[in-house]
């Protein structure tokens, strides 16, 4: 074939040239693949085509998963979910009703997207961060199996997950701002 022979030419070429490893793409696959700044500026471009797939209306239904909110109320509420979409972003994103939710639009200053999870729902969500564990532990009515919906992304395993929004909610920003006036 001369696909390989161009190949072995180009590597003859960037090793004089000392340009590093880079990737090789045919029609029918990947050749070679190494890490290099080269590749990372490669790959960077692709993925901002991928965003552009994604774009609402795009994605396609094997990309969706099906989350479910128990409101305060107890009312059932219902999202369609893209994976690596936060819960936070599923609730803003699609306008469910869920008051102060995400108040701090996800900078973990907050609280307000504390939710609840079924044990086994939980032990999927992925490692918590040390920073999400120091905002949860100001947020009321924490559980053990507490998370907070902004440092949540929907994996496909996740499909049919139900969380739960605690009765009581705190704005830790707001607690801040009332124990520095009462300093005053
Ligand atoms: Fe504020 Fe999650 S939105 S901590």
């Amino acid at each position: 074939m001369i696909a390989p022979r161009i190949l072995g030419l180009v590597r003859s070429l960037l090793s004089g040239l000392n340009v590093g490893k880079i990737r090789f793409v045919y029609p029918y696959g990947v050749a070679e693949q190494h890490h290099a700044p080269v590749k990372q500026r490669a790959e960077r471009s692709f993925s901002s085509t991928q965003m552009l797939q994604d774009a609402p209306g795009e994605s396609s239904s094997a990309d969706q998963v099906t989350v479910h909110f128990i409101n305060r109320d107890g009312e059932r509420l219902t999202a369609t979910a893209k994976e690596g979409e936060s819960l936070l972003q599923v609730v803003v994103n699609q306008n469910l009703a869920i008051d102060g939710f995400g108040a701090c639009e996800g900078t973990l200053a907050c609280s307000t997207c504390h939710l609840i999870f079924e044990k086994d729902t939980f032990q999927k969500l992925g490692a918590v961060s040390d920073e999400e564990l120091d905002m949860l532990d100001l947020a009321y009515g924490l559980t053990e199996t507490s998370r907070l919906g902004c440092q949540v992304c929907i994996k496909k395993s996740m499909d049919g997950l139900t969380a739960r929004v605690p009765v009581d909610v705190s704005d830790v920003r707001r607690q801040l701002e009332v124990g520095k006036q009462s300093k005053q």
